[in-house]
This record gives structure tokens, sequence and C-alpha cells, in this order.
């Protein structure tokens, strides 16, 4: 990276550090292309990033083509049932093994000399070998795999630093608040049809700072979607509570919990709370998922969930759906957005296709939510890409000064994190961003 690039990144990551205290961020932040380079080694090439489902892996041989930063990974179950994420080029001259997006094989075979690599990545097979490369060691030139690979409840998450701190200690104890959805039934969540995905001209910091916890833009943007009725107020009647949740070893997320003791679980319908049952839950994880209408949140670096029922039609039933958002950068102010939306394995066949038609047509591509947030999002990238905008701080300093704000206490909250009682802080997105300062930092120290 040249000396004036350098110094743009060292700006740009000291200032959004002090962010805790300012609670200001720079605008360039959105769009600028040295940041984009310096995210791509330093976020992208050592955090855990999620790459997909078990699930979605139901068989031997089925593969899927999965990004990790600029790089493109084959995701794929071998023969023997094992899970690999190997890099998508070949040993011998570098192309890229895997031309399909996604399938079922028991072989890549490259499109350039034909070298041949099982499903597990190792290389079976090589024209001529005898007289082409007769001391090529087949053993040694197997595909790359991702330095590591581990999963947490069905979710696959890979590094690609050989060391660092694991899956579990990245996660901490945001499991304590991922259970209540990966384990509400015995069966856990399944993921429903092939994710989403599509381009888009917003930051991919954009989406996961919103997820992680922006209560506060609900009302205002997504005003159409309240006005002809697809939300449903469930649990609404008694009363409810908002509570946003920071800090949670570097990630946050924001929840709404119902007054009343009455079993909400997100809002799923009778037939399918019949599976939820606390045996893989704590008392204190059961009580707060009974009472949820929504959780939300997003684990660093660009792992987003939502837990919510909503409508497709204002005459139709809620249906309940849990979402997972990946917000994958390729390029500065520019985002391939993954959308995986999930529902208790349990639930009927018929209940699977309501929940993904209702996430469909409110979470997704053509969704009345998304098109809303784009609207937002990509704004602050077009801003952000102006020569004037290294003039420009966005504003983060909701809920900073302890006034509105109060933290609640060990006896008044079982969970983890810092948990406040209302869900106007921005406490969520300054956690999000001292996450990121932290590995912008971190990283750049390794290399020296
Ligand atoms: S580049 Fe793959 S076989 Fe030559
Ligand atoms: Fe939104």
């Amino acid at each position: 990276m040249s000396g004036a690039k350098q110094s743009q990144v060292d700006k740009l990551v000291s200032n959004v550090r002090k962010m805790d205290e300012t609670g200001l961020l720079p605008l360039e932040v959105y769009n600028d292309r040295a940041l984009h380079e310096a995210e791509l080694e330093r976020i992208f090439g050592t955090a855990w990033v999620f790459v997909g489902c078990e699930s979605e892996l139901s068989a031997p041989g089925d593969y899927f083509l999965r990004p990790i930063g600029n790089n493109t990974f084959i995701f794929a179950r071998d023969e023997a049932g094992d899970i690999h994420v190997m890099y998508n080029s070949c040993r011998h001259r570098g192309t890229e093994v895997c031309r399909a997006e996604q399938g079922n094989t028991t072989h890549f075979r490259c499109p350039y000399h034909s070298w041949t690599y099982d499903n597990s990545g190792d290389l079976v097979g090589l024209p001529q070998k005898d007289k082409a490369y007769p001391d090529l060691d087949p053993d040694d030139w197997g595909l790359h795999e991702a330095p590591r690979v581990e999963s947490y409840e069905g979710l696959v998450f890979a590094s690609l630093a050989d060391n660092g701190p694991s899956l579990e200690e990245h996660l901490g104890d945001f499991t304590w608040y991922l259970d209540m959805h990966l384990k509400l039934t015995e069966g856990g969540m399944e993921v429903l049809g092939e994710p989403q995905r599509w381009v888009t001209d917003f930051d991919w910091k954009s989406g996961a700072e919103n997820f992680s916890g922006d209560s506060y833009h609900t009302q205002s943007t997504h005003s159409s979607v309240f006005e002809v009725g697809l939300t449903e107020n469930l649990g609404a009647a008694g009363g409810s509570h908002h509570h946003d949740i920071s800090h949670v070893d570097g990630h946050a997320m924001t929840l709404r919990l119902a007054e009343e003791d009455k079993p909400i679980f997100f809002g799923y319908p009778d037939e399918v709370q019949t599976y939820i049952d606390d045996a893989r839950l704590s008392d204190d994880q059961y009580n707060i998922a009974k009472r949820s209408i929504i959780q939300d949140g997003t684990a660093f670096p660009n792992m987003s969930f939502l837990h919510i029922a909503l409508k497709d039609a204002a005459e139709s039933d809620p249906a309940t759906f849990f979402l997972i958002r990946k917000w994958n950068p390729t390029g500065p102010g520019q985002t391939e957005v993954w959308n995986w939306v999930l529902a208790p394995t349990e639930a009927s066949e018929e209940y699977k296709r309501r929940a993904y038609k209702v996430a469909v047509s409110t979470f997704s591509a053509s969704g009345n939510f998304d098109q809303d947030d784009a609207v937002g999002w990509r704004g602050m990238a077009t801003s952000a890409n102006g020569t004037f905008a290294e003039k420009v701080k966005a504003n983060f300093q909701q809920g900073l000064e302890a006034g509105d704000a109060r933290v609640m206490d060990d006896d008044e909250w079982p969970g983890p994190g810092r948990v406040y009682d209302t869900n106007l802080v921005e406490d969520t997105i300054r956690t999000f961003y001292g996450s990121w300062a932290d590995a912008m930092t971190e990283a750049e120290n390794d290399d020296n």
C-alpha cells in the first residue's frame, strides 16, 4: 500500500477509534478505495467470516461457490460427509476449477489442462502424468483449503489466517443470544431454498451497523410498510419493552419483548410452537425467547440475523422467519448481499413455503424493507464519494451521554453485554465500529 493510501487508512482508523468518546464517524469510511483494500486484508483476510449452513450441503458432493472478501471458495461436502472450504483455483496455473455456482459432483476438473480434484480437494488426475510430471507427488498438490474452518450450531465459518482466536472465542458470549434462535427447537434452523444474492451500491458496513441495532430508522424508513399494514404488533396489546444490547464480546443486537407472559416466540403459530422446548436453552434464555417479538443483530464482521413475523399482504396471516445476512464487500461503496431464509426444521413444508414467501416479499432483493433500506445506504455511499466528504462526520451520539439511556443492572437482566432499557442508543453501532477499529489495528500490528 502506498504511503498516501496508508496515511488515509491510518487517519480513518484513528478517527473511528475515538468514536466511543465523540460519537462521530468519518463519512469517508462508506466509500474509500484505500480503506476497502485495507479491509480486505485486515478484516476479511483474518476474521471468522460466515460461509454457509451445514443444512445447505444435504448430500455428499453438494457444493456452492461462496465469497470471503474478494476470494471465491468452494463450500462442499465430500463423499465421507466432511465439509470443506477450498480456494477455487487450480494448483497448476491457478484457473478456477469450479465454474458453476452450485451443484453436486464427485470431481472438479480444471477446464485448462484437466487436472482433476475430488470433492475433498485431493488431486486425483493429471493427464499424461508419467511423461509430463513424473516426479510430482499429487498429495502435495490438492486444492488449498481455507486455513481454519469451524462451525457453530450448523453455521460454518472460515478464517483465512493460520492463527488467531477460535470461532468459539470470537463469538464469545454472543452465542448466549444466537442460541435463542439456533437452539429454539431440537432440530435447529434449516435453510429454505437457496440464498438470494444481489450486488448493490452501498458499503458493507451500512448493512452490518444497521442490523446491529438501528431501531431509530424503522418508523421513518419503513413507514409505508406500516401504513399498508404488513407488520403485526404481536404481543403489543399489553405493551412491550425495547432493549439494545451492546459490547457482547465485540458483537451487538437489539430486541423487543412483550410485557405479558403469554408465549410469543417471535410470533410462530401454534403448529410451530409445538416443537419449541427448553431442552437446549437455559431457563433465562427460554424466558426471553418466549417473550421475544423481534430480535436482530450483527456478529462482527459481516453476519447479521433477524427473527421476525411479517405479512406479505395486509389481509394474510403473518409468518415468522429467521434470516441470516452476509454483507460481502465487492468494491469501495459496493456490496454483494447474501440472504438466507431459515425456519425450524420441524415446521411443516407448507409453513416453510409460506415463511419463505413472506421473507422474499419483505427482506430480499425485491423485498419492501430492502427497497427502503437501500435508499438510505446508497445515499451514504454516494455522499461519501465526494471530495467534500473528508470534512464530514456522521452522527452516532444517540445515548452517548448517560442522560436518557439507562444500563440495566445484573439483577434486572440475566444475559451478557451492556443492556439498555431502550432501543434509542447507538452504542450497538459504536460496538460494531469498536470491533472494526480493533481488527484494522491488530492486523496492521501483525504485519510489522
Ligand atoms: S490450470 Fe488447471 S490444469 Fe492447468
Ligand atoms: Fe431497515
